[in-house]
């Protein structure tokens, strides 16, 4: 392990990396969603990744500057929640964190991203934004996450156009020290359309794989949306569709791996099946599955929710399939999900390490088991992820049944009145009132329950943000 981190000392921006990286996203919506669901800028363990990026930030189509998504969450103007100051200043609890910020997503048109990048004058408006931007609110560098360039929202133009707009962003960014990352897709017909390889490799700091969502319920059958390989049924298409694929296909193209990374997912994506019997890959499945009671989304279960369902529950059936690295899922209702669980997380960090990689990538923070609730460990999957990398041995603590999590909280169980949360004796556990049941909960490691905030804070952070706010 200390061969690898000791023999590469990268040069990135000015900044000396001696260490894999690990680039963990987080989706800052994810603070409206429901019960322990609910996860906030405190709810971040400021050690567990290298680099943050938050999600995200979008591009003004009448100014073409950048501007926040949800000003309200995102800035400090008129009371708002200053959700980029308090994410910044996690650095306080880790000065070697690293905070980016990411425009793109599902919050930007591929239109959009495509006027702006084959527009000089426009680049140049956008650029001086965004370095301002990234200045006010202390971010150490910006990230692009355009989705999908030179499909039917662009235009073929957008391939070069997309280096255009890098190299603009670099070399404006590279002035202040600042960072540029890139987001890109690891499938082959998306790669020969979208990205000019060796221009992007030049252009960025680090790019990122996305190795998840390659396939969903727009496929009319049931596949993993992650496969580190293939399975022994893809043909055509589809047998390019993996993780390993993918990969090997950049590395063919010449990218630059010290700075190429593989995102890994901590979800699953769903379908309902349409006859129960027929439950393994490439069973017939034309309905998205149902969404889950926190991430409210059809397709899609955050791991945290998969892990919850699954938790003293005989409904749900876990297959293993032995061509396979990675596990699904199935249940009585006839939900079908592929999905990650710290096992896959661990070979898949492996795998990046094998491929010669900078580091590993995470969509997202909000989907892992963060408080550790389920699995016993708070972050389960991508502590795994990163274990994986590191080679360090697989380790994962024994779930922990009902009974466990009683007696841990040592506590006599109190009565549910109106309140959703019920504060406990110990500082980091609380409780959850659901249909007047509480349940215990437990904060992330180091974190402490805010009853006044209904959120599990880091005890120095509640400082902190005081001070953001009032500046
Ligand atoms: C940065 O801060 C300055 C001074 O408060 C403000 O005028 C400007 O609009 C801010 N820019 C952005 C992009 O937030």
């Amino acid at each position: 392990m200390l061969t690898l981190v000791a023999s590469t000392f990268i040069v990135v921006a000015g900044l000396s990396l001696s260490e894999a990286v690990t680039i963990c996203y987080f989706g800052s919506w994810a603070v409206w969603r429901q019960g322990a669901g609910k996860f906030d800028v405190e709810d971040i363990d400021p050690f567990l990744c290298t680099h943050l990026i938050y999600g995200f930030a979008e591009i003004s189509t009448s100014s073409w500057e950048i501007e926040a998504m949800e000003p309200y969450n995102d800035l400090c103007d008129n009371y708002g929640r200053c959700a980029y100051s308090r994410f910044t200043a996690l650095k306080k609890l880790n000065p070697d964190l690293k905070t980016l910020l990411s425009v793109g997503g599902n919050s930007v048109k591929g239109s959009t991203f495509s006027e702006l990048s084959g527009d000089a004058s426009k680049r140049k408006i956008f650029v001086s934004s965004a370095v301002e931007m990234l200045k006010n609110y202390s971010f150490d560098g910006l990230d692009i996450n355009w989705m999908h360039p030179a499909d039917k929202d662009g235009q073929p133009e957008d391939k070069e156009n997309y280096i255009a707009l890098l190299r603009d962003l670099h070399e404006a960014l590279a002035d202040e020290e600042l960072i540029l990352t890139a987001c890109v897709s690891l499938e082959k017909l998306e790669v020969d359309v979208a990205y000019d390889v060796l221009g992007l490799s030049d252009a960025v700091d680090f790019i990122l794989l996305s190795g998840y969502n390659l396939h969903g319920p727009w496929d009319t059958f049931t596949h993993h949306h992650a496969p580190l390989f293939s399975h022994p049924a893809d043909t055509g298409d589809n047998a390019l569709l993996n993780i390993d694929y993918g990969v090997g296909y950049w590395i063919s193209k010449g990218v630059d791996k010290k700075k190429l990374v593989l995102g890994l997912g901590t979800y699953g994506t769903t379908w309902t099946l349409n006859n129960l019997d027929d439950n393994g890959y490439y069973a017939y499945a034309t309905q998205a599955g149902k969404p889950g009671p926190y991430t409210a989304t059809l397709g899609f279960l955050g791991y945290n929710e998969i892990c919850e369902m699954q938790h003293g529950s005989d409904e749900w059936t876990v297959v293993r399939d032995p061509d396979m690295n990675e596990p699904y899922t199935y249940s009585v209702d006839k939900t079908w999900c592929g999905y990650e669980d710290s096992q896959s997380m661990w070979r898949k960090g492996q795998y990046a390490r094998s491929q010669g990689l900078a580091g590993t990538m995470v969509w997202s923070l909000e989907t892992d088991d963060f408080s550790g609730s389920c699995t016993g460990r708070p972050y389960n999957l991508i502590r795994s992820m990163k274990e994986g990398f590191l080679d360090l041995p697989f380790s994962t603590p024994a779930p922990p049944t009902s009974a466990s999590t009683q007696t841990t909280s040592g506590l006599v169980t109190p009565t549910c009145g109106a309140e959703t949360f019920i504060p406990d004796l110990y500082c980091n556990k609380y409780w959850q009132c659901v249909d007047g049941i509480p349940h215990p909960r437990e904060c992330s490691e180091g974190l402490v329950w805010n009853n006044v905030l209904f959120t599990c804070n880091w005890p120095s952070v509640t400082a902190l943000r005081s001070q953001t706010q009032v500046s």
